[in-house]
């Protein structure tokens, strides 16, 4: 069935130009267009849709405010806004209602891409709900502890961006939020960045502090809720995945770029988890309780898919490069891939198994190794290696790379 996109821009000869610019895709998409914020509304009440692409500077109502209420209308909806000419601070406004922030004049083949990774994720979910639950996440609550530390690190007058990071990278959350932001096409960077060193060094200090002070893009955990008492082991547990995937990459020989994604990918890997209880804690803690070690059928029995379907579609909803989404979505069963090489999966899916088999917490237990998979790349032999790189490390996790210094953008 095609998907259902509402174009919405003040300027008819703007519409025209994405109407053209996007005719290959009639097949796949029916495309609507509109001239503003009560027209897209009025669209929205009458027929469902997949994605809405607004235009930011509109008379009336502005992008950032039409997309605000379709979020609390339509939360289902993927939101896109195109920043135009639009001041910082506007587009920082943006930043809380729209799933990603595109540049304008829209490049379609970003465009395309960039839905299509979206779309693909979210067919794994057959749960309305989960989708309706991830589009309208903001953000993913941080560990109260993280948090203010991070807050006070940002309240220093002059922050260091380098003590940034190293919160950041301990905190699934921050982690996937600065992520987003640093995807965005206004920056220009192609949604490729994977490394959090690298996201934070484009944001730079001042841009963050403004978001998490004034927009306050990152949330925390309610410390008093049961919830919060279990997720430490998560934290504990996506902390020794990250450091050891990181290594196992850098014994592979692999570039700097893929051991940097390779410990962003092992911090995110669990993040569907986090939605789950943070979104529906007294179900996914009865997941949790009836068989723990069993954890990823009853999640597709209960809920109709598993938390690596579930952190996969909210990452590509918001933009992340599709190496991490990847690594995200089959941690668990990397041989339905079709990979025949050592790649970001690969570290994280041995990471992931390796940690888990010293780890208590009933949280963890979810993972074995995909012998077939190993057995195709040729790395079956490497278990061992890696084993014995976690149990040499064991307890003292890898630090992510140093940061460059900021550009204080
Ligand atoms: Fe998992
Ligand atoms: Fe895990």
């Amino acid at each position: 069935m095609p998907k259902r996109l509402l174009f919405v821009d003040d300027e008819a000869m703007v519409l025209n130009g994405i109407r053209r610019a996007l005719h290959g895709m009639r097949q796949e998409w029916d495309m609507h267009f509109v001239d503003g914020g009560a027209a897209a509304l009025e669209a929205l009440d009458k027929d469902a849709y997949d994605a809405i692409v607004s235009d930011m500077r509109m008379p009336l109502m502005d992008g950032a405010q039409l997309l605000e209420q379709v979020k609390q209308r339509h939360p289902e909806v993927i939101r896109m806004v195109l920043s135009g000419q639009s001041s910082r601070a506007a587009i920082l406004r943006s930043i809380a209602p729209a799933h990603q922030i595109l540049s304008k004049p829209c490049d379609p083949q970003e465009l395309v891409i960039r839905l299509g990774q979206a779309f693909a994720m979210r067919d794994l979910l057959s749960s309305q709900t989960l989708k309706t639950v991830v589009s309208r996440l903001r953000s993913i609550p941080s560990l109260p502890t993280l948090y203010d530390e991070l807050m006070t690190a940002l309240r220093r007058d002059d922050p260091s961006l380098n003590q940034i990071a190293r919160i950041i990278s301990k905190d699934v959350g921050m982690a996937a939020k600065i992520l987003q932001l640093a995807n965005s096409a206004f920056l220009g960077t192609g949604g490729r960045v994977s490394s959090l060193v690298q996201a934070l060094s484009l944001i730079g200090t001042e841009t963050v502090r403004t978001l998490v002070l004034s927009v306050h893009v990152f949330s925390q955990f309610d410390g008093k809720s049961q919830v919060a008492v279990s997720l430490p082991a998560l934290w504990d547990h996506s902390i020794a995945v990250s450091g050891l995937a990181q290594r196992i990459a850098g014994s592979e020989g692999c570039a700097k770029a893929m051991v940097e994604e390779s410990f962003t990918a092992g911090l995110l890997h669990d993040i569907g988890k986090v939605v789950l209880l943070a979104e529906m804690p007294r179900e996914y803690h009865q997941i949790l309780a009836v068989n723990p070690c069993d954890g990823k059928n009853l999640e597709r029995e209960r809920l109709g898919c598993t938390h690596a379907e579930v952190g996969a579609y909210l990452m590509s909803v918001w933009g992340l490069p599709f190496p991490l989404v990847h690594a995200v979505a089959y941690h668990h069963n990397p041989s339905e891939t079709a990979e025949t090489h050592f790649s970001t999966l690969t570290a994280v899916h041995a990471a992931d198994v390796i940690a888990t088999a010293t780890d208590a917490s009933p949280l963890n237990h979810d993972a074995e190794l995909d012998l077939s998979y190993l057995e195709r790349l040729g790395l079956s032999e490497r278990e061992s290696v890696w084993r014995g790189i976690y149990a040499e490390r064991a307890g003292s996790p890898a630090a992510p790379p140093a940061a460059a210094p900021s550009p204080k953008a």
